[in-house]
């Protein structure tokens, strides 16, 4: 059978540890038999991140908005323990912190289902999207080890050389501080991108924060949330409501889902985590980065998988869940058919995506999914016997 071809290349980012051995596999098996594919390649693993002092992260993030569709394996977010592991020159910065902050978009995360695996919240019947802001905050914050009591206070320096300033702690011994910050642009386009993804999917809009103690910081991303509903999205019949995080929380695990649920930088990321866990399994998400100006990242919701990778090395076949990685690739290669009008590439993306799927509930599956199927399989496949599986079921 003739390959599929593609008009145009995504950007393919290759990554760390046992994400980046699945990587390789899930091309070699699912994707180079089928279609004849063009990617633009960039080496984001921790060693050449650190020989190029991080270049080829910037370089990758221009791509991504260049060409508009980008996959990307996971990383390894550099730290102390890890920089003597891999014998590092020097910390680097989350590589997914740098890209989403160049991207600046949000982040829309969903469960994958399946019939076989239940939600451990029995409430959940739908799909929850989380959708997470990528710019700011916490992930571009500046923090420092306070070493002796003394004044810390927040300052503000105009280009005309107007000044503003606050104390922030009159500090009577050594500690620490941060000072964090974000832009009405981009809560704008943040709240913007969530508008219209609740309008296209018909889904009601959730936004919770923490307004009641973050009166200014949280506040401005109420009300620019609230402008612009007010301004276009209610009388364009799209659902929406403010929470607070505490309570949005407790009223989302009695809910039956079917909602978009958006989250400031840190709560997305711990929330995702949770309702990831709550559908199955941290393998079971999608994960895209969508930026104002339309380039789309999709990426495994998912970390390096380490202990797998340190079993994987001692020469282990490991039962690491690869659809999370699947699921990139189908969500990069359908985007790249939908904006290059390449139909043939499109459904390619949508087989895989059901065979994998199909896969799972005829009883296939890795070690993670087998302990809370039902049925539960006789035994659990390893990610070589899985991945052979799909390509079985999506080639017949
Ligand atoms: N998107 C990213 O690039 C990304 C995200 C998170 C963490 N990280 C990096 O990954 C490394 C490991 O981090 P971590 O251990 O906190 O996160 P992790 O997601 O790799 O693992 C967390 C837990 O979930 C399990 N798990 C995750 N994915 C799985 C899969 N596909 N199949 C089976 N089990 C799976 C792991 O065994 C582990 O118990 C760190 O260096 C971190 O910096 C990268």
């Amino acid at each position: 059978m003739p390959k599929i071809s593609m008009k145009n290349p995504i950007v393919e980012i290759d990554g760390d540890e046992m994400t980046r051995v699945l990587w390789a596999l899930i091309k070699e098996k699912l994707l180079l038999p089928f279609v004849d594919l063009k990617t633009e390649y960039y080496d984001l693993s921790i060693t050449n991140r650190d020989r190029t002092q991080d270049s080829v992260t910037v370089d990758c993030a221009h791509a991504i908005l260049r060409l508009g569709v980008g996959v990307k394996c996971a990383t390894i977010t550099s730290t102390v323990e890890r920089q003597a592991e891999y014998k590092l020159g020097a910390l680097t910065a989350s590589p997914n912190a740098t890209i989403r902050s160049m991207l600046d978009g949000t982040v829309f995360r969903k469960p994958i289902t399946v019939s076989c695996i239940k939600s451990a919240i029995g409430t959940w019947k739908k799909p929850i999207i989380i959708a997470r802001h990528a710019y700011g905050d916490v992930y571009k914050n500046a923090e420092m080890l306070i070493p002796a009591a003394g004044k810390v206070e927040l300052v503000w320096t105009g280009a005309d050389g107007a000044e503003q300033r606050i104390l922030v702690s009159d500090m009577k011994a050594p500690g620490i501080v941060q000072g964090m910050h974000n832009l009405d642009e981009s809560i704008r386009s943040f709240a913007r991108c969530c508008f219209r993804l609740a309008l296209d999917e018909k889904l009601p809009l959730w936004f919770a924060a923490k307004d009641t103690i973050s009166k200014i910081y949280d506040g401005r991303f109420k009300a620019l949330f609230e402008e612009l509903y007010e301004r276009e999205y209610r009388k364009a019949g799209v659902s929406y409501t403010y929470s607070l995080i505490d309570d949005a929380l407790a009223r989302i695990v009695k809910h039956e889902g079917g909602i978009i649920w958006a989250c400031k930088n840190y709560d997305g990321d711990v929330m995702s985590d949770m309702v990831a866990s709550a559908s199955g399994s941290l393998a079971m998400m999608t994960s895209v980065l969508v930026s104002p100006e339309g380039a789309f990242e999709y990426e495994a919701a998912h970390g390096t998988v380490q202990r797998h990778y340190y079993r994987w090395q001692k020469g282990e076949k490991t039962s690491t869940n690869p659809v999370a990685l699947i699921f990139a690739w189908t969500g990069a290669l359908a985007k790249r058919a939908e904006l290059d009008g390449t139909p043939p590439l499109f459904d390619f993306a949508k087989r895989l995506e059901a065979a994998t799927l199909s896969t799972i509930e005829s009883g296939s599956m890795t070690a993670d999914l087998a302990a809370i199927a039902d049925p539960k399989p006789q035994r659990a496949l390893d990610s070589w016997e899985f991945i052979d599986a799909v390509g079985g079921t999506a080639g017949a």
